[in-house]
């Protein structure tokens, strides 16, 4: 067996469910290991976000990789593990490529403040549209919001809708956008029961994003979800995303409360065109392997960190390492709370996640579910740009149809 066979056979490395395998592939690395990897036919990806390297990992074609079975599926998202799904919308896209290329195109409009309006102008149509656009909402977060516009709803006068377009972060160099759509009040209602409101979201996304359809429409993946989460999910929540070069999103979840078992129940994200890298994982098995890094650090490996970010986040993992309660809680913060610094560190944590099987690619066609049962069982998850331009993805909150 080559040195790679054994690697990712190693027991220690759990196969990411559905995936292409992907290993770390630094610089210093033994050339032989470089020579298997390029034997092997692997690419390189340099991994950077918001002007700071991850790393370089090596992307493995897998010809046979295919969506788990469906009663493989439902183990899977029983524990909130991810599941990958390649190629599940790649017959569809030849047919939607004129939507998708001008959906691309969206996101030049959406640049400034003032494209939202204009767009929702001219996208929900005219006199005897459903939808139509009711001025202007404030910014919850001024630093990346561009734009919140209101839309009124005329099957419920009283419903109050709204599209905001948004920056991804505030990385001058970060170029990434959203397109999110949502009703009530933004943050309190986003955990809303409310399903009429939340069917009329999703209408609205559809409306005015044509491409939202190609999603909502693959029969077979609404079947494959059900079967796999053990009940009839729709989508509502609808996020666009351009995520460019030095884009993406760091490690969290999208969980709302200790237990989800009436909300959200996870999520799906369709990648339209482009590619994006994933580390995703579930909120266990992440505490798992912070404890096992903790180890490596224990055992006088990557000895910089420790010069570099001083003893507190090291030590603060290795206190949370003897009570699994208090790190997946720590974990389930935002930015990993007092362990950000050493787990977004760099290449470190990331590339130690690669190795344990917990990195994906996803190229055009290619659908992710993240499982969510609430915050201390959830699919944590952290995104990359892999394209060296814009790339196109939609995200659906999945939630359970009374
Ligand atoms: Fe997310």
């Amino acid at each position: 067996m080559g040195l790679l066979d054994s690697f990712l056979a190693d027991p220690g490395r759990a196969p990411f469910a559905g995936a292409a395998p992907t290993v770390s592939w630094r610089e210093d690395d033994d050339p032989a290991w470089g020579q298997e990897l390029t034997g092997a036919g692997a690419e390189p990806l340099e991994l950077a976000r918001r002007g700071r390297s991850h790393g370089r990992v090596a992307l493995l074609a897998d010809p046979g990789a295919r969506r788990p079975r469906p009663s493989q599926a439902r183990h899977l998202w029983q524990r909130a593990r991810p599941i990958c799904l390649p190629g599940e919308l790649t017959p569809l896209l030849r047919d939607w490529r004129n939507e998708l290329h001008r959906a691309l195109l969206r996101a030049d409009e959406l640049a400034t403040g003032p494209g939202l309006a204009t767009f929702l102008e001219r996208a929900l149509g005219g006199r005897g549209a459903r939808f139509r656009p009711d001025g202007e909402l404030d910014r919850v977060d001024p630093e990346r919001d561009l734009a919140r516009i209101a839309a009124a709803d005329s099957q419920a006068p009283g419903r109050r809708l709204w599209a905001k377009s948004g920056r991804l972060s505030t990385f001058p160099a970060d170029r990434s956008l959203r397109l999110r759509f949502g009703f009530g009040e933004e943050v309190a209602d986003d955990d809303s029961r409310d399903e009429p409101s939340h069917r009329a979201l999703a209408a609205l996304a559809r409306t005015a994003c044509p491409e939202v359809a190609l999603v909502e429409g693959a029969r077979d993946l609404w079947g494959y979800v059900a079967e796999a989460a053990g009940a009839k999910l729709y989508p509502t929540g609808t996020i666009v995303y351009w995520n460019e070069p030095e884009g993406g999103a760091r490690l969290h979840h999208d969980a709302f409360r200790d237990d989800d078992t009436g909300g959200q129940r996870g999520v799906c994200y369709a990648q339209l065109a482009g590619s994006t890298f994933w580390l995703a994982l579930s909120s266990g098995d992440l505490a798992r392997r912070a404890i096992e890094f903790h180890d490596l650090l224990a055992a006088g490996e990557m000895p910089w960190l420790r010069e570099e970010l001083g003893d507190a986040p090291i030590d603060t993992l290795g206190e949370l390492s003897r009570d699994p309660g208090a790190l997946s809680r720590e974990l389930s913060r935002p930015d990993q709370g007092r362990l950000g610094p050493l787990l977004d560190r760099g290449p470190e944590f990331t590339l130690f996640l690669v190795d344990s099987g917990h990195g994906v690619l996803l190229g055009p066609g290619d659908v992710l579910l993240l499982p969510n049962h609430g915050l201390v069982r959830t699919a944590m998850h952290s995104v990359f740009c892999a394209s060296p331009g814009r790339t196109l993805a939609l995200s659906f909150g999945l939630r359970q149809a009374r």
